[in-house]
């Protein structure tokens, strides 16, 4: 099981909603899986920039995201790792930014949003919660096709390997599932692992973002998603670019 190391401000409880730090199993996936590590980490002394876990060049600097390193498979240090907790590779399992509120952003509900400046590439939070298998993602989508949908589906190019991760935060989730789509967004979506063989689904600023701006990113976007076509619920992100209805997750 993932060690959890981060510190996350935002627990709360609102009826029928359990919140939840990290992923967590849902239907359709197996715990064999969901808790297998990776048995291998670095043999680095402190800083890892250019290692087994790294692949070659850092992730980040200065805990920013560099923008060659979106779309590539990325692995934070961990409890394999003989480097410290200070090494610059270990972003994501410091917890969310400390600045996140949640308020109501007119007719799309509720939206996140922040209370300081966040720099282009910082972390800001994860999109957690239940881990769902395909069909059980497929189920709810059309199960809630007539109420707010959390679910949301990534697929990884990897080789040649495809990897789908379906997450819904509906029931079980974090800071993250209050997090609104935008066809103009500010930030990204990024798959990460840490120990898990599980990705943990990451936004990081994708420019600079002001006090009181909502965060948002793509549905449909981030790296290679999997949903490109447009669903029937109108999009209200506001962009000048808006394409009208939000991404179908076509799974
Ligand atoms: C992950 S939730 C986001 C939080 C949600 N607004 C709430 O109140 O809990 C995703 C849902 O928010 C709504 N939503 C997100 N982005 C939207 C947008 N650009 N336009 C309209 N509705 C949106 C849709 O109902 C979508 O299924
Ligand atoms: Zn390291
Ligand atoms: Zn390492
Ligand atoms: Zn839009």
């Amino acid at each position: 099981m993932e060690a959890s190391a981060c510190a996350d401000e935002y627990e709360h409880s609102i009826p029928n909603v359990m919140y939840v730090v990290n992923n967590i199993p849902g239907p359709g996936i197996d715990l064999d899986d969901f808790e297998s590590v990776y048995s291998l980490g670095c043999l680095c002394v402190d800083t890892c920039s250019n290692c087994s876990c790294t692949r070659g060049s850092p992730n980040y600097v200065d805990d920013r995201i560099l923008d060659e390193k979106l779309g590539e498979p990325i692995i934070e240090c961990n409890c394999c790792c003989t480097c410290g907790v200070n090494c610059g590779n270990r972003v994501i399992q410091k917890g969310p930014l400390d600045c996140l509120v949640v308020s109501k952003v007119g007719e799309k509900g509720l939206g996140l949003l922040t209370t300081k400046f966040i720099q282009k590439g910082q972390f800001i939070c994860e999109y957690a919660g239940e881990v769902i298998g395909i069909e059980e993602a497929r189920y709810r989508v059309e199960a809630n096709k007539n109420d707010t949908n959390y679910v949301l589906v990534v697929s990884e190019h990897v080789g040649n390997r495809t990897i789908i991760t379906c997450i819904d935060p509906k029931y079980f989730g974090n800071i993250g599932r209050y997090s609104n789509h935008s066809c103009e967004p500010n930030a990204n979506l990024v798959p990460i692992r840490v120990e898990g063989v599980v990705p943990r689904l990451c936004l990081f600023a994708s420019r600079g973002i002001d006090i009181g701006e909502e965060i948002t990113f793509n549905y449909a976007g981030g790296v290679a998603n999997s949903v490109h076509e447009l669903s029937d619920t109108p999009c209200l992100c506001g962009s000048s670019n808006c394409v009208g209805y939000l991404p179908h997750n076509s799974i």
